[in-house]
């Protein structure tokens, strides 16, 4: 999708060596399992997917899920499960910071695993398990699923030096067993709006990306889309005459961030709108609209 708004482009240095041998453990693993949970972040759930994933689970029953709610639009959330309903995904919501959702997504994989079970029962098994996997891009909020569905908050397992171990399997209950090392699907740039969302909700590093353009696009967005938590925010008022420049002046001088000759700091405030974007302490915004169900994406 070529930007329309007459925006900067964001060009991302990415070197995506490093992800092949997640990306070979991930595949692996994949062959384990009869359900598959997809994570994506709720603000971005266009970005967060990897295409690549449906054609590597095949015909293996698949949840998706959106994350982070807390910080996404719950209006775009409910209309984004809308559309994935429509597109016969199993879809639903959680906070996996919070934990809520995460029961619900229990019974979901229970359902998904159902047809699995059904044939082995069919071949005389009774005490096989459904096995589950979790995926997404990195950042996206797989450990801490993982250790919610665990019920505790810390890291599950952790590879100690020099001691080799394959998947490890662990009982969740009710007839289900999860995978514990999620399989790490790798960001795509296909388009610089794809990179702008990575970058600005943290899914990719900040030193591959220049964060003044990224800062610049996202200020640009949220005068359009979410003017008043913006200025609620900053304490600062906007005129129909501003410019990104003026509103990020107006914040650098609300917060009297000022350098010598009194010019206002723009690059502690860009560090600052990044932080606090990514952080949801900005408010709870999607930046990808969901398409309208009726019509094609
Ligand atoms: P990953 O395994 O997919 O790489 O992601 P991970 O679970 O490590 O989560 C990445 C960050 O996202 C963590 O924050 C985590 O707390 C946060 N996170 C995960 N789920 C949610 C959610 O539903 N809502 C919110 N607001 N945040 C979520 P962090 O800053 O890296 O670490 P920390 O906050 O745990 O210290």
């Amino acid at each position: 999708m070529e930007n329309t708004f007459g925006e900067k482009k964001l060009h991302i240095q990415w070197f995506p060596g490093h992800m092949t041998k997640a990306r070979r453990m991930m595949e692996a693993n994949l062959k384990l399992v009869d359900v598959v949970v997809e994570l994506l972040d709720a603000r971005i759930p266009r970005s967060s997917a990897n295409p690549m994933l449906q054609q590597l689970i095949g015909s293996k029953q698949k949840i998706v899920v959106l994350n982070k709610t807390d910080m996404a639009d719950p209006d775009q959330t409910r209309a984004w499960l809308t559309w994935l309903k429509k597109k016969n995904f199993t879809a639903l919501e959680v906070d996996c910071q919070k934990g809520r959702g995460v029961k619900a997504l229990v019974t979901a994989i229970q359902k998904a695993g159902e047809p699995t079970l059904e044939k082995w029962r069919k071949k005389g098994v009774r005490n096989r398990s459904i096995r589950v996997m979790i995926v997404g891009i990195p950042n996206v909020g797989k450990s801490t699923l993982i250790n919610r569905l665990l019920g505790r908050n810390k890291t599950v397992t952790q590879n100690k030096p020099g001691v080799t171990r394959g998947p490890q399997w662990v009982i969740l209950g009710k007839g289900l067993e999860l995978l514990d090392t999620p399989g790490v699907l790798w960001p795509k740039f296909d388009n610089p709006e794809t990179g702008f969302c990575l970058a600005v909700t943290g899914a990719i590093r900040e030193e591959v990306f220049d964060q003044e353009i990224a800062v610049h696009i996202l200020v640009q967005r949220l005068m359009k889309r979410y003017p008043q938590e913006l200025c609620a925010n900053y304490k600062i008022e906007l005129t129909t005459e501003d410019t990104v420049e003026t509103v990020e002046e107006k914040i650098a001088l609300s917060r009297g961030w000022l350098q010598a000759g009194g010019v206002a700091d723009k690059n502690k405030t860009i560090q600052m709108v990044l932080r606090d974007f990514k952080s949801g302490k900005l408010g709870a915004f999607t930046l990808e609209i969901a398409p309208k169900t009726g019509g094609e994406q």
